[in-house]
């Protein structure tokens, strides 16, 4: 079986504006383009702007190894659904990769399991990567909660997935206590929650899908403690925040280490 190629993703959050996100993307294709296909071979890399600069992020990618992701998506394809985007706008412009149930999407904007669920499940009908974010919060670790947490997150953002949609999710672990506080997981803490959620989708999808799919970990990640994480085995990648908004420091994180 192929071994899995590790996904680094930059969410690049509500941040920038297009003149910025053009010299981002310059900035990073300088650093990363060259070394393509040698990182092609054990990585993908990953954006995730804003919404209304895809388009612009599109342009700027054009030729590059580099992957297109969006933050969010409405699970209609078209509708009365004021403010929102579609999975087909998305891939008209060559989005692959939606990212589903940030935590930020989840304690700010209110977002439960069920509509993540519905998104993740239209995500899956158009072809795209679902990056599907589960994390406990401060007070769930704190209690001793966080597997449990994680898990009841993780089964009912995939409710009604069959075994053949299973292997192109992704599942991002993102502690909310680690995101954009500067404290990391320890790479020990993430490979038991990953273990534990490789273990569900083991048992309810099988071996072959439970090794194949990623699971990611986000919050803090930066260019000196990416090297830690993304060499466990079961850390299959890194979703970067605010150390993703820099090309010198986005462009460290894709080199990381991976084993
Ligand atoms: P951070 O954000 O790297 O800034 O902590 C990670 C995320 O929210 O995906």
């Amino acid at each position: 079986m192929e071994p899995r190629k590790k996904l680094i993703a930059g969410n690049w959050k509500m941040h920038l504006v297009p003149v910025e996100a053009r010299a981002l993307i310059a900035g990073l294709r300088a650093e990363i383009d060259r070394d393509a296909a040698t990182l092609a071979k054990d990585r993908e890399v990953m954006v995730a702007p804003p919404g209304v600069l895809i388009p612009a992020v599109a342009q700027a990618l054009a030729g590059s190894s580099i992957l297109l992701g969006a933050q969010n998506m409405h699970y209609e394809d078209k509708g009365a659904f004021t403010g929102e985007v579609s999975a087909p706008m998305l891939k008209s412009y060559g989005v692959t990769h939606v990212i589903l149930g940030h935590s930020e999407r989840r304690h700010i904007f209110h977002e439960p399991d069920e509509l993540i669920n519905k998104k993740v499940l239209a995500a899956l009908r158009h072809r795209m990567v679902p990056i599907l974010c589960v994390g406990e919060t401060q007070d769930e670790h704190d209690s001793g909660n966080a597997l449990a947490v994680v898990l009841r997150q993780l089964e009912r953002g995939l409710e009604g997935i069959g075994e053949d949609q299973m292997p192109p999710v992704v599942v991002a672990y993102e502690p909310v206590w680690a995101i954009g506080t500067g404290r990391t997981a320890t790479p020990e803490q993430v490979e038991s929650i990953h273990g534990a959620i490789r273990g569900v989708i083991l048992e309810r999808y099988g071996r072959e899908r439970a090794s194949a799919m990623r699971i990611i970990y986000g919050g803090s990640v930066n260019a000196e403690n990416v090297d830690s994480l993304v060499s466990k085995p079961d850390i299959d990648g890194a979703l970067v925040g605010g150390a993703s908004l820099k090309a010198d420091s986005f462009a460290r994180i894709v080199r990381a280490r991976t084993r």
